[in-house]
């Protein structure tokens, strides 16, 4: 189990390089090189690296600028994501917005996102800049399906799984695609590892829900039960939901007067004894599967193991 830690130690120069901000007004730019210095798994760059690998051993310099801008998105995402989520910590510290303000959280979270076409810009390549461009408008429509839910009671499988899709799964599909692609894959291969990074994807935040309310928050550094807060409309929430009779669904909607601690124990709770809890495992155990069985199909020329280690890693993580 070395591959994932070799690929981070390729990164840390180039991580090391974007959390250097040194411009000015400092108000707008440390939140930036606050949030990129927490840490955090850096899983997309590294899948980045991992498609890459699947095709050349040598990197190129556009390889890490492709690696820098994904990451340096995925943060700019979490920075406005913590306002939406009234989230008060990320990687177990105080949030961009609790840390300063909510206008710092935002403009400093475009300033970043800015730099990201900056650095694709570098790259120069038009494919990979328009990939790049209708990823991002999933990922905020899926944003906002996701806050939309919030005031739905039911919510289907089908839509939950199509708004994580958009908000979560792309971003991972857009990272094994274009790393593919600038490794020198062809447009078919690169669109089956696309599609690989959806099946990841799905299995990542169906996780990042079951650790949202299961999880230590010593390990995932973010609160415990803000899913259940905010009434997110999970798979954990969904199973349970559609498990419960009137009387009892009335119960839980009663609850959100009571104090915080009493809400998310009681929920947890309804989670576990309906099998919700099981079951999101269980489903996200089955993605792990079916990418670790789509990794095999695949023809590569280079090495599958960094991809087939970073599945397996995610499929047992704990933050
Ligand atoms: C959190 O992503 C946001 C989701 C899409 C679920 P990660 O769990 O990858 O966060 P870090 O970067 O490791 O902190
Ligand atoms: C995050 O989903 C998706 C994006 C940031 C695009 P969550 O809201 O579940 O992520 P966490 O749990 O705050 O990391
Ligand atoms: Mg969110
Ligand atoms: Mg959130
Ligand atoms: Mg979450």
């Amino acid at each position: 189990m070395n591959k994932l830690k070799e690929l981070i130690n390729d990164l840390a120069p180039h991580v090391e390089d974007i959390i250097n901000q040194p411009g000015s007004p400092r108000t707008v730019y440390e939140p930036i090189s606050y949030i990129l210095s927490l840490g955090g798994k850096r899983i997309r760059p590294a899948m980045v690296l991992a498609a890459y690998r699947l095709y050349s051993d040598s990197y190129s310099l556009e390889i890490f600028k492709l690696a820098q801008a994904v990451e340096m998105f995925h943060n700019f995402t979490l920075m406005h994501d913590d306002i939406m989520d009234n989230s008060p910590l990320r990687r177990g510290q105080d949030t961009v917005h609790i840390k300063w303000d909510d206008a710092t959280a935002i403009l400093s979270g475009d300033l970043l996102q800015i730099e990201v076409y900056e650095k694709l810009t570098e790259i120069g390549n038009i494919e990979i800049l328009q990939l790049f461009n209708s990823m991002a408008r999933e990922l905020c429509e899926g944003q906002m399906n996701d806050m939309q839910f919030e005031t739905i009671d039911e919510v289907s499988n089908d839509s939950y799984l199509d708004m994580t899709r958009q908000k979560t799964a792309v971003l991972l599909g857009f990272s094994l695609q274009a790393g593919a692609l600038l490794g020198g894959a062809n447009a078919t291969d690169a669109e089956k590892l696309y599609d690989l990074g959806i099946s990841i994807g799905l299995g990542f935040q169906l996780m990042d829900d079951y650790l949202d309310s299961f999880g230590e928050k010593a390990k995932v550094g973010k609160r415990i039960g803000g899913d259940i807060l905010e009434k997110k409309k999970t798979y954990l929430w969904n199973e349970m939901w559609s498990h419960l009779d009137e009387g009892a669904r009335q119960e839980i909607n009663e609850l959100y007067t009571q104090p915080e601690s009493m809400i998310i124990a009681s929920v947890t709770a309804s989670m576990d004894d309906t099998g919700a809890k099981e079951y999101t495992l269980e489903l996200a155990q089955q993605y792990t599967r079916k990418s670790l069985n789509a990794l095999n199909h695949i023809n590569v020329s280079g090495d599958k193991t960094y991809l087939q280690e970073i599945v397996e890693i995610l499929a047992g993580r704990e933050s």
